[in-house]
């Protein structure tokens, strides 16, 4: 059998997370800038059934069925053979390795569980078809913060640009002109878990506030999804901008996400806000071309760690 490989984009969401967890509109992309790539080969010396799995990021070299069994690489691999009713599959190694930062609102979970499914599915000669694999890597994104909306692991395995609302068939859709976006890190690591349980201790607390904050957040989303597909760049950031403030009255910001946005904003940004879970990670800002280098410079000086440009068109 010859060596199979799989590769998945980062993602950011543009609109409408946290309130996505509470079935409202949601406007994620992929960020093919940074990618997780899985690849397997054959095992010939070891016996069917074998399986190896290197994680080169998480220093990580094991058999699979030593790993934890909550692990979620295991779970990916699993839950994959599960679907093919593979019992003993032809030993291979797995071998994982990503450049999506970890914890950082861009996607690292679901897409390596995407790119693992991917590639044990094609390499056992069934390659899933794209909604097997979304479903599939959604399972494994439970592990990761108990109640996910599924928006990750549905951009990711689709790759195209995605209005997501849980229970509804996916939109994707394409954008009626360029957009530039940068993405910047505040390089604080933020568990999704603990700020998706923190707004939801808040929403128990005053239902009412905070249904109105995911209801306003969904109108935005609704919204953006207009002004993205007429290649609107000025009411996208306007959008954009209203939602962050909408995402600090939930809680989810915090000094440095803030700094950075203010940064953005004040050297010409069309738009920008968190992207993800916040409480640190990333955030991102819609730039023209004319000002992403004035704004990139910005964020740096702010304490941007990184900063990454992608776009649509
Ligand atoms: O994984 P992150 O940090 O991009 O967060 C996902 C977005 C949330 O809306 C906060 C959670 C979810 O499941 O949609």
């Amino acid at each position: 059998m010859p060596a199979i490989s799989a590769s998945s984009p980062g993602k950011i969401i543009l609109l409408g997370e946290h309130a996505v967890v509470y079935a409202r509109r949601a406007i994620a992309i992929p960020v093919s800038q940074v990618q997780a790539r899985t690849v397997i080969t054959p095992l010939v010396r070891q016996p069917a059934g074998y399986i190896q799995v290197q994680a080169v990021n998480l220093q990580l070299d094991a058999p699979l069925a030593e790993l934890p069994a909550d692990d979620p690489i295991r779970q990916a691999v699993e839950l994959t053979l599960g679907a093919l009713n593979v019992q003993r599959a032809p030993a291979m190694h797995i071998r994982i390795h990503s450049s999506i930062p970890i914890a950082a609102g861009l996607g690292s979970g679901a897409a390596v569980s995407v790119a693992v499914i991917r590639a044990v599915s094609t390499y056992l000669g069934k390659p899933l078809p794209v909604e097997d694999v979304s479903a599939l890597a959604y399972e494994v994104e439970k592990t990761y913060h108990g109640t996910p909306s599924g928006i990750d692991n549905t951009v990711i395995a689709y790759h195209q640009p995605v209005l997501f609302q849980k229970g509804q068939p996916i939109q994707p859709f394409s954008p009626g002109g360029k957009f530039t976006f940068l993405i910047a890190d505040t390089g604080i690591s933020a568990a999704t878990r603990e700020q998706v349980s923190g707004v939801r201790e808040r929403w128990q607390a005053d239902p009412a506030a905070y249904e109105s904050l995911f209801d306003r957040i969904d109108a935005l989303s609704g919204q953006a999804f207009q002004s993205l597909q007429a290649g609107d760049t000025e009411m996208t950031g306007r959008w954009m901008t209203e939602n962050h403030h909408l995402l600090q009255q939930m809680g989810v910001s915090c000094s440095q996400l803030d700094e950075l946005v203010n940064a953005a904003l004040e050297h010409g940004a069309l738009g920008a806000k968190l992207s993800g879970a916040g409480g640190g990670g990333n955030m991102i800002a819609l730039v023209s071309d004319e000002h992403a280098r004035s704004v990139e410079d910005a964020l740096r000086s702010h304490g941007a760690r990184q900063v990454i440009q992608t776009g649509l068109e």
